[in-house]
Protein backbone atom coordinates (compact mmCIF):
# COMPACT_ATOMS: atom_id res chain seq x y z
CA UNK A 1 0.00 0.00 0.00
CA UNK A 2 1.10 3.23 -1.10
CA UNK A 3 0.84 5.99 1.81
CA UNK A 4 0.58 9.66 1.55
CA UNK A 5 3.69 11.39 2.04
CA UNK A 6 4.17 13.71 4.49
CA UNK A 7 5.86 16.90 2.48
CA UNK A 8 6.25 20.67 3.04
CA UNK A 9 3.29 20.81 1.11
CA UNK A 10 1.30 18.95 3.74
CA UNK A 11 2.64 21.00 6.32
CA UNK A 12 1.69 24.23 4.72
CA UNK A 13 -1.47 22.90 4.07
CA UNK A 14 -1.78 21.49 8.26
CA UNK A 15 -0.80 24.97 9.20
CA UNK A 16 -3.66 26.24 7.33
CA UNK A 17 -5.95 24.25 8.45
CA UNK A 18 -5.13 24.40 12.18
CA UNK A 19 -4.11 21.03 12.21
CA UNK A 20 -0.59 20.67 15.05
CA UNK A 21 1.93 19.28 13.44
CA UNK A 22 3.87 16.15 15.06
CA UNK A 23 7.49 16.52 15.49
CA UNK A 24 9.98 14.15 17.69
CA UNK A 25 13.56 13.54 17.78
CA UNK A 26 14.37 10.05 15.62
CA UNK A 27 17.83 8.69 15.37
CA UNK A 28 17.71 5.07 14.66
CA UNK A 29 15.67 2.11 12.29
CA UNK A 30 13.58 0.89 15.16
CA UNK A 31 12.06 3.84 16.68
CA UNK A 32 10.91 5.47 12.84
CA UNK A 33 8.63 2.50 12.95
CA UNK A 34 7.41 3.55 16.53
CA UNK A 35 7.17 7.18 15.46
CA UNK A 36 5.72 6.36 12.12
CA UNK A 37 3.12 3.58 13.23
CA UNK A 38 2.13 6.43 16.16
CA UNK A 39 1.31 9.09 13.39
CA UNK A 40 4.64 11.42 13.54
CA UNK A 41 4.61 13.69 11.02
CA UNK A 42 8.35 14.99 10.78
CA UNK A 43 11.12 12.97 12.14
CA UNK A 44 14.11 15.00 13.11
CA UNK A 45 17.41 13.95 13.08
CA UNK A 46 18.76 16.00 16.17
CA UNK A 47 22.11 16.71 16.65
CA UNK A 48 21.02 16.26 20.22
CA UNK A 49 22.48 13.01 19.57
CA UNK A 50 25.15 14.42 20.58
CA UNK A 51 24.40 14.18 24.28
CA UNK A 52 21.77 11.44 24.23
CA UNK A 53 23.59 9.29 22.21
CA UNK A 54 27.04 10.09 22.03
CA UNK A 55 27.34 10.90 25.86
CA UNK A 56 28.80 14.67 25.31
CA UNK A 57 27.19 17.53 27.04
CA UNK A 58 26.54 19.64 24.25
CA UNK A 59 25.98 19.13 20.24
CA UNK A 60 29.17 21.37 19.57
CA UNK A 61 31.29 17.74 19.38
CA UNK A 62 28.91 15.95 16.90
CA UNK A 63 30.25 15.44 12.64
CA UNK A 64 28.76 15.74 9.53
CA UNK A 65 29.38 12.04 9.01
CA UNK A 66 27.61 11.11 12.48
CA UNK A 67 24.65 12.93 11.32
CA UNK A 68 24.75 11.20 7.95
CA UNK A 69 24.96 7.83 9.45
CA UNK A 70 22.15 8.62 11.60
CA UNK A 71 20.03 9.91 8.92
CA UNK A 72 20.71 7.04 6.82
CA UNK A 73 19.51 4.51 9.29
CA UNK A 74 16.02 6.56 9.60
CA UNK A 75 16.05 7.12 6.02
CA UNK A 76 16.04 3.01 5.10
CA UNK A 77 13.03 2.92 7.16
CA UNK A 78 11.33 6.05 6.76
CA UNK A 79 7.50 5.29 4.46
CA UNK A 80 5.58 8.39 5.24
CA UNK A 81 7.19 11.15 7.37
CA UNK A 82 9.53 13.87 6.63
CA UNK A 83 12.99 13.56 7.49
CA UNK A 84 14.52 16.62 8.89
CA UNK A 85 18.56 16.78 9.38
CA UNK A 86 20.48 19.02 11.61
CA UNK A 87 23.72 20.57 10.01
CA UNK A 88 26.13 20.32 13.12
CA UNK A 89 28.34 22.81 14.53
CA UNK A 90 30.01 25.21 11.93
CA UNK A 91 29.48 22.44 8.80
CA UNK A 92 27.43 25.93 7.49
CA UNK A 93 29.86 28.61 8.35
CA UNK A 94 29.73 29.75 4.30
CA UNK A 95 27.37 29.04 1.91
CA UNK A 96 29.43 26.72 -0.04
CA UNK A 97 30.19 24.69 2.92
CA UNK A 98 26.94 24.66 3.33
CA UNK A 99 26.09 23.02 0.12
CA UNK A 100 28.44 20.62 0.26
CA UNK A 101 27.39 19.78 4.00
CA UNK A 102 23.84 19.43 2.49
CA UNK A 103 24.99 17.12 -0.20
CA UNK A 104 26.19 14.85 2.35
CA UNK A 105 23.03 14.61 4.70
CA UNK A 106 20.79 14.29 1.38
CA UNK A 107 23.06 11.73 -0.67
CA UNK A 108 24.55 9.50 1.83
CA UNK A 109 22.22 10.22 4.82
CA UNK A 110 18.70 10.43 2.83
CA UNK A 111 17.85 13.99 4.36
CA UNK A 112 14.86 15.47 2.69
CA UNK A 113 15.41 19.05 4.27
CA UNK A 114 18.10 20.41 7.01
CA UNK A 115 17.79 21.79 9.68
CA UNK A 116 20.45 25.04 10.41
CA UNK A 117 20.41 27.59 13.83
CA UNK A 118 20.81 31.24 13.88
CA UNK A 119 18.61 34.00 12.10
CA UNK A 120 20.19 37.47 10.48
CA UNK A 121 23.93 35.84 9.85
CA UNK A 122 22.23 32.34 8.12
CA UNK A 123 19.91 34.37 5.52
CA UNK A 124 22.49 33.65 2.39
CA UNK A 125 23.17 30.24 3.47
CA UNK A 126 19.42 29.95 3.72
CA UNK A 127 19.01 32.08 0.31
CA UNK A 128 22.08 29.67 -1.65
CA UNK A 129 20.46 26.39 -0.24
CA UNK A 130 16.61 26.90 -1.15
CA UNK A 131 17.93 28.19 -4.54
CA UNK A 132 19.33 24.67 -5.33
CA UNK A 133 16.23 22.99 -4.04
CA UNK A 134 17.27 22.29 -0.24
CA UNK A 135 14.65 22.34 2.03
CA UNK A 136 15.46 24.15 4.86
CA UNK A 137 14.20 24.33 8.60
CA UNK A 138 15.52 27.17 10.29
CA UNK A 139 15.88 27.37 14.22
CA UNK A 140 16.26 30.30 16.10
CA UNK A 141 15.65 30.98 20.36
CA UNK A 142 17.55 28.78 22.11
CA UNK A 143 20.61 27.51 19.77
CA UNK A 144 22.36 24.68 21.13
CA UNK A 145 25.37 24.96 19.13
CA UNK A 146 25.88 28.25 20.57
CA UNK A 147 25.50 27.41 24.39
CA UNK A 148 29.12 28.85 25.31
CA UNK A 149 28.50 32.24 23.54
CA UNK A 150 24.91 32.36 25.00
CA UNK A 151 26.61 31.16 28.59
CA UNK A 152 24.36 28.20 29.25
CA UNK A 153 20.70 26.95 28.06
CA UNK A 154 18.63 30.12 28.31
CA UNK A 155 15.01 31.38 27.21
CA UNK A 156 15.43 33.69 24.47
CA UNK A 157 13.35 36.36 23.57
CA UNK A 158 12.08 37.68 27.23
CA UNK A 159 13.61 41.68 26.92
CA UNK A 160 12.07 43.83 24.26
CA UNK A 161 15.07 44.10 21.84
CA UNK A 162 15.79 40.45 21.38
CA UNK A 163 12.31 39.85 21.08
CA UNK A 164 11.81 42.38 18.24
CA UNK A 165 15.29 41.01 16.43
CA UNK A 166 13.67 37.17 16.79
CA UNK A 167 10.82 38.67 15.08
CA UNK A 168 12.40 40.16 12.34
CA UNK A 169 14.81 37.17 11.52
CA UNK A 170 11.72 34.59 11.47
CA UNK A 171 10.46 37.05 8.70
CA UNK A 172 13.36 37.22 7.13
CA UNK A 173 14.51 33.68 7.43
CA UNK A 174 10.58 32.66 5.79
CA UNK A 175 11.99 35.34 2.84
CA UNK A 176 15.40 33.57 2.39
CA UNK A 177 13.38 30.76 1.58
CA UNK A 178 13.35 28.44 5.09
CA UNK A 179 9.92 26.32 4.99
CA UNK A 180 9.91 25.50 8.43
CA UNK A 181 10.92 26.81 11.08
CA UNK A 182 12.30 25.51 15.11
CA UNK A 183 11.36 27.80 18.38
CA UNK A 184 13.23 26.50 21.13
CA UNK A 185 12.73 27.91 24.74
CA UNK A 186 11.14 31.22 23.48
CA UNK A 187 8.41 33.02 25.67
CA UNK A 188 4.70 31.44 24.54
CA UNK A 189 3.30 34.73 23.49
CA UNK A 190 5.98 35.69 21.20
CA UNK A 191 6.43 32.35 19.83
CA UNK A 192 2.48 32.37 19.18
CA UNK A 193 2.97 36.09 17.50
CA UNK A 194 5.55 34.87 15.21
CA UNK A 195 3.64 31.61 14.16
CA UNK A 196 1.06 33.90 13.45
CA UNK A 197 2.94 36.42 11.68
CA UNK A 198 4.65 33.79 8.97
CA UNK A 199 3.21 31.73 6.38
CA UNK A 200 5.96 28.80 7.10
CA UNK A 201 5.18 26.07 9.73
CA UNK A 202 6.55 27.14 12.89
CA UNK A 203 7.67 24.01 15.47
CA UNK A 204 8.15 24.93 19.40
CA UNK A 205 10.22 23.46 22.06
CA UNK A 206 9.37 25.12 25.25
CA UNK A 207 7.83 27.62 23.32
CA UNK A 208 4.21 27.20 24.51
CA UNK A 209 1.09 26.04 22.54
CA UNK A 210 0.63 28.57 20.34
CA UNK A 211 3.31 27.23 17.64
CA UNK A 212 1.81 25.18 14.80
CA UNK A 213 3.40 22.17 15.80
CA UNK A 214 5.58 20.81 18.55
CA UNK A 215 8.84 18.67 18.93
CA UNK A 216 10.70 16.76 21.67
CA UNK A 217 13.58 14.66 22.26
CA UNK A 218 12.41 11.35 22.00
CA UNK A 219 14.77 10.11 25.20
CA UNK A 220 13.12 13.12 27.21
CA UNK A 221 9.63 11.82 25.84
CA UNK A 222 10.63 8.62 27.44
CA UNK A 223 12.10 9.76 30.60
CA UNK A 224 15.45 9.04 29.80
CA UNK A 225 17.39 11.78 29.50
CA UNK A 226 20.79 11.61 30.80
CA UNK A 227 21.12 15.52 31.98
CA UNK A 228 21.69 15.22 35.80
CA UNK A 229 19.05 17.01 37.78
CA UNK A 230 15.62 17.96 36.99
CA UNK A 231 14.48 18.23 33.34
CA UNK A 232 13.45 21.52 31.71
CA UNK A 233 9.82 22.65 32.24
CA UNK A 234 8.59 21.24 28.60
CA UNK A 235 9.57 18.29 28.81
CA UNK A 236 7.04 15.27 29.95
CA UNK A 237 7.07 12.02 30.19
CA UNK A 238 4.76 10.51 28.42
CA UNK A 239 5.86 6.78 29.16
CA UNK A 240 5.06 7.55 32.53
CA UNK A 241 1.95 5.14 33.44
CA UNK A 242 1.74 3.72 30.28
CA UNK A 243 2.25 -0.02 29.21
CA UNK A 244 4.95 0.62 26.34
CA UNK A 245 6.92 3.06 23.77
CA UNK A 246 4.42 2.61 21.16
CA UNK A 247 1.85 3.98 23.73
CA UNK A 248 3.85 6.86 25.15
CA UNK A 249 4.26 8.33 21.23
CA UNK A 250 0.79 8.16 20.91
CA UNK A 251 -0.26 9.84 23.89
CA UNK A 252 2.56 12.39 22.79
CA UNK A 253 0.84 12.63 19.16
CA UNK A 254 -3.18 12.98 20.62
CA UNK A 255 -2.26 15.39 22.74
CA UNK A 256 -0.17 17.30 20.75
CA UNK A 257 -3.37 17.23 18.11
CA UNK A 258 -5.87 17.76 20.88
CA UNK A 259 -3.61 20.86 22.03
CA UNK A 260 -3.51 19.25 25.35
CA UNK A 261 0.44 19.29 25.65
CA UNK A 262 2.50 21.91 26.16
CA UNK A 263 0.21 23.53 28.98
CA UNK A 264 0.31 26.85 30.13
CA UNK A 265 2.59 26.09 33.12
CA UNK A 266 5.20 23.82 30.70
CA UNK A 267 5.82 27.35 28.89
CA UNK A 268 7.82 30.40 29.50
CA UNK A 269 6.48 33.71 30.21
O1 LIG B 1 18.86 18.60 17.96
C1 LIG B 1 17.67 18.60 18.31
O2 LIG B 1 17.15 17.63 18.84
C2 LIG B 1 16.89 19.81 18.09
C3 LIG B 1 15.56 19.90 18.76
C4 LIG B 1 15.76 20.25 20.18
C5 LIG B 1 14.66 20.84 18.08
O3 LIG B 1 17.33 20.70 17.43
Amino acid sequence: MTERQVTVSTLLEMKAAGEKITCLTCYDAGFTRVLEAAGVEVLLVGDSLGNVLQGHDSTIPVSVADMAYHAACVARTRRRALLVVDMPFLSYRLPQQALDTAAQLMQRGGAQMVKLEGGAAQLETVASLSAQGVPVCSHLGLLPQSVHKLGGYRVQGRDEAQAEAMKRDALALQDAGAALLVLECVPSTLAREISGSLRIPVIGIGAGGGCDGQVLVLYDLLGITPAEGEPPRFVKNFLSGRDGIQAAVRAYVDEVKSGHFPTAEQGYS
